[in-house]
């Protein structure tokens, strides 16, 4: 049985995650390394709970609730939880580092869920103190309106932990699908062609970024391929590109766009620096 969750990184995702945990009435523990993205991350939490209550969506005494339910910190050792979220750097070696130092102070059956986007999950696992207790829980952006989230079974994941997952999800509010560790598992592997033909008509110059957004969105998707990529983030889209070619061993049709290090390099990264593709008002973010 799941009490508290611990969402370890406070940025877009992990704020997110721990808006959703606390709502559903979870003891959550927000951590992140840098105290100033805790901060953000609680204020943001914070005024999404007032507009949903603005919109009559939640009551006060939600609201009160939820931030109620809500610890965050920028202490390591306070991240003591039945499961451990993950939502940090796209990076394998620091993910596995905080899940070794986290299992030394934790519980022995504390699961260690990912939020990674496409790194694989059975490579994690095996860098893992505990492998069977890993598994992916993939929540997409923005974590409180998405419903989808992916469960991926590693090879080294335990059942029950997968279950337990699955259940938790669901007592989220939120819609779960098994996956298989495959390259972007589902979403992002079937995603990927949307933002990188985008990006390929770009480089040869044959059509601007606000005539492609405005035609798919016109043709029925919801966000245009660059208002999405910079809503994801720009280096988060470009390590998963990374990651998904590399795992699918190089098909050239896949291959990452020298746009999206360009961005990167530049740190244009999209909404959560105020440009990308696009500029945003900082004020209004
Ligand atoms: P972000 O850049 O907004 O936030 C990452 C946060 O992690 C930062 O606040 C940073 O200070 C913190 N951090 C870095 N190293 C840390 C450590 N060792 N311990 C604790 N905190 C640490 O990144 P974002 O977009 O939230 O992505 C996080 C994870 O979620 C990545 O694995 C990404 O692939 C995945 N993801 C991202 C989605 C998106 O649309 N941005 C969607 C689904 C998954």
């Amino acid at each position: 049985m799941i009490h508290s969750i611990g969402v370890c990184g406070a940025g877009t995702m992990g704020a997110g995650i721990a808006q959703v945990c606390a709502q559903a009435g979870f003891h959550t523990i927000l951590f992140d390394v840098d105290a100033q993205s805790v901060e953000k991350g609680r204020a943001a939490i914070e005024k999404n709970l007032t507009l949903l209550q603005a919109k009559g969506k939640i009551t006060d005494l939600e609201k009160t609730n939820t931030l109620n339910h809500l610890f965050i910190t920028s202490q390591l050792n306070d991240c003591i939880a039945d499961i451990i979220i993950e939502a940090i750097v796209e990076k394998p070696e620091v993910k596995i580092g905080l899940f070794n130092r986290l299992a030394e102070i934790n519980h022995s059956e504390t699961i260690f869920a990912t939020n990674t986007s496409s790194l694989s999950v059975s490579a994690i696992a095996a860098g893992v103190m505990h492998p069977s207790r890993v598994a992916g829980m993939h929540f997409f952006n923005p974590a409180p309106q998405m419903k989808l989230v992916e469960v991926v079974e590693a090879k080294q994941s335990d059942r029950q932990v997968v279950e337990t997952i699955y259940e938790l999800a669901k007592q989220l509010g939120k819609t779960p699908v098994l996956c298989k560790d495959a390259p972007g598992f589902i979403v992002n592997h079937v995603a990927r062609p949307y933002y990188l033909e985008a990006l390929r008509l770009i480089e040869k110059g044959e059509a601007d970024i606000e005539s492609i957004d405005e035609i798919m969105e016109a043709s029925g998707f919801k966000m245009g391929p660059f208002r999405l990529m910079d809503l994801i983030g720009n280096d988060v889209n470009y390590a998963v590109s990374c990651s998904v070619f590399e795992q699918m061993e190089r098909p050239p049709r896949l291959s990452p766009s020298p746009i999206q290090k360009e961005k990167v390099d530049k740190g244009e990264l999209g909404k959560k620096t105020g440009i990308g593709y696009y500029n945003y008002d900082k004020t209004k973010l």
